[in-house]
C-alpha cells in the first residue's frame, strides 16, 4: 500500500498520540545515533565520497582586487602544465559567491569583480597539487575600479532595499512626535562588524555526469532549493540534477545556498567527461561563500517616568554587494518584543565591494538584539528600574504591531525563573561594586526571542513487512540531530523502539523537505513524519478492525479490540508506505509565533588588562514541545557560545584599501574556544504551542543566540561601569 497524507495547520492541534507517550521515546535526551560514526571518521562528508578511479581535482582561482572588470583570462600557461585537464573561465555561468537562499540561482560573474577573493576561474587537473600549482599561472587581466569598502563611508548612500526576509520598514503611530514628547528618552547607536559562519567543514563538492544527468555530492542545508539553484545555474532541468548530502559539517547559514564549488565542479565535470571534486581552502571559505553584514543600529526609546514605553525605534544600516538585496534584519525582534504605541523599525542597505552578505546564525536577532537589549539595559538605568522589572512593565498582551494574538509567549516567566536560579538578587544595582583582586565582577541579563517559522515539508515513512520502519526525505542533518529526532517521532507514533527505525536523509531523489534553516527544520520535517505516521496508524487500525483512537501501538505490536498482534503479523507480508506532507497553513498568519527565553550572565573584567572572562551563563528557554532534550540543550549551548563570540571576539576585519578580509582563517577569526566557555547552564521549560505545528513545537536552534551577547555586555557594564556600543567588546575598548 502506497498513499499520501496531507496535514495543513489551519487550527491549533488538540491532544495527539504524541501526548499519550505510550512508547515513551519522544522528548527523551537520547544520543544522536550517528554520533559515533562522526567521531570515528565513518560518516562520509561531501569531499569523501568514492566516485570511481578517474576523479579529477579542481582548484578555484580568485580575484586579487576588490572591484573591476575582467578584460581577459589567459589560461595558456596553466593549460600547458603537465596533468592539467581544463580551466573553467565561463563567467556567464560561474558564480561569484554562494547563492542567497532566496535567489533562484547564484549571481554569475559576468565579467565583473565585485569583491576581493571572488571566484574567477577554476583549474582542473589529475591531482589537487597540480591544480593548485597551475592556478597560480592563470593570468587575469582586470580593469580596476574604485572600490567601496566601508559601511561608515557608505552609510549616507544606503537605500531602502524593499521587502526581503521581512518588510524593510515597519511603522505604527507617530514615532517622531511621541519620542519628542516622552518624559524620559534614550538615543544611542551601536555597531556590529561583518562575521563569518565559520563552519568546521569547508565547502566542498563532487560532480559526476552520467547520460546527461548530474549527481552532486555536496554539503548544503536546503537540498530542494539547492537542486533548483544548481539546475538554473547550469541551464538544465531540475529532473536532471540529484544532490546527495548525508552529513554536513556545520552550516550556520553559509550552506543555505548553492556555492561556487558546486557550479564550478559541475561545469568542469561536464566538460571533461570525468567526475570532478573541489574543496574551498579555508581562506576561500571566508572570502567566497557568504558573511553576516556589518551593521550600524540606532535605537531610540521614549518612556513615561513609570517605565511605560511610548515610543520605540530601531533603524539599521547594513551592507551587501551591488545588486544583492538581502539585508540583515536587525530590527526583527523590536517589531514585537515590547509594548509601545508608536513604533518605527527600518532597514537600509549600502552597496560595498565586500563578499555577499546573507543569513548567518539567527539572522537579525543575533546582532539586532545586541543593540535592543543593550539599550533596554541603559534605559532601565535611566529610569532607575531593575532591568527585569522594566521589561515586565512593557510586556505586550498581543503583537503590538499587528494586534495578532501570540500563539504562546512566556518571556516574563523565563526572566523570573532565570532570576531565581541565577541569583539575580545578588546583583549590585550600581556598577563596579564587586571586586576580587584585579577582577571586577558583574551580572547582566537580556531577553531572548526568535521568530518561529515553519515550511512545507514531506517525508515518506514505510512500515516494512518485518515490522520495522524506514523514514526517507531529502531533509538534512547539519549536526543538529535530525536523524535522531525523526526516529523519535516515528517511534512514538508507531510504537517502535528506535533501533527498529532506519532514516535516510539528504537525497534529492526522496520527498522534498523544508531543509535546515531558520530554526524551522525539526518542527517542519518532524511534522511531515508525524503526518506520514498518522496515515500508517489509520491503515493499521483498519487492519485490526478498530478506530485509530482505539489503537495502541507499543513495542512493535498493535493493541486493540482485546487483541495484541505483532506488527509483522498484522501486515501479513504487505508493507505500508505513506508520504506525509506538512503545510504551515493559516495558523502562521493569524497568530504571532515566536520562541522566548531569558539569558543571565556573570563576567569578570580585569581592571588592569581589560580582559573579560565569562564566568557563568544561564539560558531559560521556551520553544513548545522539545523533541529531544539533549539535542535541544546542545543547540542552546551552541547559541550561548555564539553569543560569547558576538559579544567578545568575532569580527571580520576588512582592509579598507582593497576589500581583503585580513583575518580569513580560524587562527585569526576568533570563535570562542573551550578556554573561553565556562560551565553553561540551560533550562528548557516544559511547553506546548498548539498553533505552531502538530508537534506543538517551535524553533529552538537560533533562540539561544538571540540576546545572549547583550546579557554579556550588560554584565560587563555592571562589572566595571564601561558601556561599549561597538561590538565585539575587545579589551582595548573596555580599557
Ligand atoms: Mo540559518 S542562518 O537559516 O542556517
Amino acid at each position: 500500500m502506497d498513499t499520501t497524507q496531507n496535514l495543513t495547520m489551519n487550527k491549533p492541534v488538540g491532544e495527539t498520540r504524541l501526548d499519550r507517550g505510550v512508547q515513551n521515546v519522544l522528548g527523551k535526551g537520547v544520543d544522536r545515533y550517528e554520533g559515533p560514526l562522526k567521531v570515528s571518521g565513518q560518516a562520509t562528508y561531501a569531499y569523501e565520497h568514492k566516485v570511481g578511479q578517474r576523479v579529477a581535482y579542481g582548484y578555484i582561482v580568485t580575484s586579487g582586487i576588490g572591484s573591476g572588470k575582467i578584460k581577459r583570462i589567459d589560461t595558456m600557461a596553466a593549460l600547458s602544465t603537465a596533468g592539467v585537464l581544463h580551466v573553467v573561465t565561463d563567467t556567464k555561468t560561474a558564480p561569484r559567491a554562494s547563492a542567497d537562499p532566496s535567489d533562484p540561482a547564484p549571481t554569475p560573474i559576468n565579467g565583473e569583480i565585485t569583491h576581493f577573493g571572488q571566484p574567477v576561474a577554476m583549474v582542473v587537473a589529475e591531482t589537487f597539487e597540480i591544480a593548485r600549482d597551475a592556478a597560480k599561472l592563470v593570468e587575469i587581466e582586470v580593469e580596476p575600479r574604485e572600490g567601496r569598502y566601508s559601511i561608515f563611508r557608505e552609510r549616507e548612500n544606503a537605500i531602502d532595499p524593499g521587502k526581503q526576509t521581512m518588510d524593510s520598514n515597519t511603522l505604527k503611530g507617530n514615532f517622531p512626535k511621541a519620542f519628542e514628547e516622552a518624559e524620559v528618552t534614550f538615543d544611542a547607536t551601536y555597531t556590529t562588524p561583518s562575521q563569518s559562519s565559520s563552519a568546521m567543514e569547508p565547502h566542498a563538492a563532487i560532480a559526476e555526469w552520467t547520460d546527461g544527468k548530474l549527481t552532486l555530492h555536496g554539503c548544503y542545508q536546503l537540498v530542494s532549493t539547492n537542486v533548483q539553484q544548481l539546475a538554473k545555474a547550469l541551464g538544465i532541468s531540475t529532473k536532471d540534477v540529484r544532490i546527495i548530502v548525508p552529513y554536513v559539517g556545520g552550516g550556520f547559514g553559509s550552506k543555505l545556498g548553492i556555492g561556487p564549488e558546486s557550479v564550478f565542479a559541475s561545469m568542469a565535470a561536464r566538460e571533461i567527461g570525468r567526475p570532478v571534486k573541489v574543496a574551498l581552502t579555508r581562506q576561500q571559505v571566508y572570502q567566497a561563500t557568504s558573511r553576516r553584514s556589518d551593521t550600524i543600529q540606532r535605537v531610540r526609546l521614549g518612556a513615561r517616568r513609570d517605565g511605560t514605553i511610548t515610543a520605540i525605534a530601531h533603524d539599521t544600516i547594513t551592507t551587501n554587494t551591488p545588486g544583492d538585496d538581502f539585508f540583515e534584519p536587525a530590527g526583527i525582534s523590536t517589531v514585537f518584543l515590547y509594548a509601545g504605541e508608536n513604533r518605527q523599525v527600518t532597514h537600509r542597505k549600502a552597496d560595498v565591494n565586500i563578499l555577499l552578505s546573507s543569513s548567518m546564525r539567527a539572522p537579525g536577532e543575533a546582532v539586532g538584539m545586541l543593540a535592543l537589549e543593550n539599550a533596554m539595559d541603559e534605559m532601565a538605568e535611566k529610569l532607575d528600574l531593575d532591568p527585569i522589572e522594566f521589561r515586565r512593565r512593557n510586556e505586550p498582551k498581543e503583537d503590538p504591531q499587528t494586534g495578532l494574538p501570540f500563539s504562546s509567549r512566556r518571556l516574563v516567566e523565563c526572566m523570573q525563573v532565570g532570576a531565581e536560579r541565577f541569583g539575580w538578587s545578588q546583583r549590585n544595582k550600581v556598577p563596579a561594586q564587586r571586586r576580587e583582586g584585579e577582577w571586577l565582577i558583574g551580572m547582566g541579563m537580556a531577553s531572548a526571542s526568535r521568530k518561529n517559522m515553519t515550511q512545507q515539508s514531506s517525508a515518506r515513512v514505510t512500515l516494512l513487512s518485518n515490522g520495522t520502519a524506514l523514514i526517507e526525505t531529502d531533509m538534512t542533518d547539519i549536526g543538529t540531530g535530525t536523524y535522531t529526532i525523526l526516529q523519535q517521532i516515528a517511534g512514538e507514533m508507531l510504537g517502535l523502539p528506535l533501533d527498529k527505525i532506519a532514516v535516510t536523509l539528504g537525497d534529492s531523489a526522496l520527498p522534498s523537505a523544508s531543509g535546515s534553516g531558520g530554526s524551522w527544520g525539526a518542527n517542519s520535517s518532524g511534522s511531515s513524519v508525524y503526518a506520514a505516521c498518522q496515515g500508517i496508524v489509520e491503515a493499521l487500525a483498519k487492519k485490526l478492525g478498530v478506530s485509530a483512537d482505539d489503537l495502541t501501538l507499543k513495542d512493535g505490536t498493535a493493541i486493540g479490540a482485546n487483541r495484541q498482534v505483532p506488527l509483522h503479523e498484522l501486515l501479513a507480508g504487505e508493507p505500508i508506505a505513506v508520504t506525509g506532507t506538512f503545510k504551515p497553513g493559516s495558523t502562521s498568519n493569524n497568530t504571532h509565533q515566536a520562541s522566548y527565553g531569558a539569558h543571565f550572565c556573570e563576567v569578570a573584567v580585569n581592571a588592569v588588562t581589560g580582559e573579560t572572562r565569562v564566568r557563568r551563563l544561564l539560558t531559560v528557554a521556551t520553544a513548545g514541545r522539545i523533541l529531544n532534550e539533549k539535542t535541544a540543550t546542545s543547540q542552546c549551548y551552541g547559541g550561548q557560545i555564539f553569543g560569547i563570540g558576538t559579544a567578545l571576539t568575532e569580527e571580520l576585519v576588512v582592509d579598507e584599501r582593497t576589500g581583503l578580509m585580513v583575518n580569513h582563517d580560524l587562527a585569526e577569526y576568533h570563535v570562542p574556544v573551550n578556554a573561553d566557555v565556562p560551565d553553561l547552564d540551560v533550562l528548557i521549560l516544559e511547553d506546548r504551542d498548539a498553533a505552531a505545528s502538530p508537534l506543538a513545537g517551535k524553533g529552538i536552534g537560533e533562540l539561544a543566540i538571540a540576546g545572549v551577547g547583550a546579557a554579556i555586555t550588560n554584565a560587563i557594564y555592571n562589572a566595571c561601569g564601561v558601556r561599549v556600543r561597538d561590538y565585539p567588546m575587545t579589551l582595548d575598548k573596555v580599557l
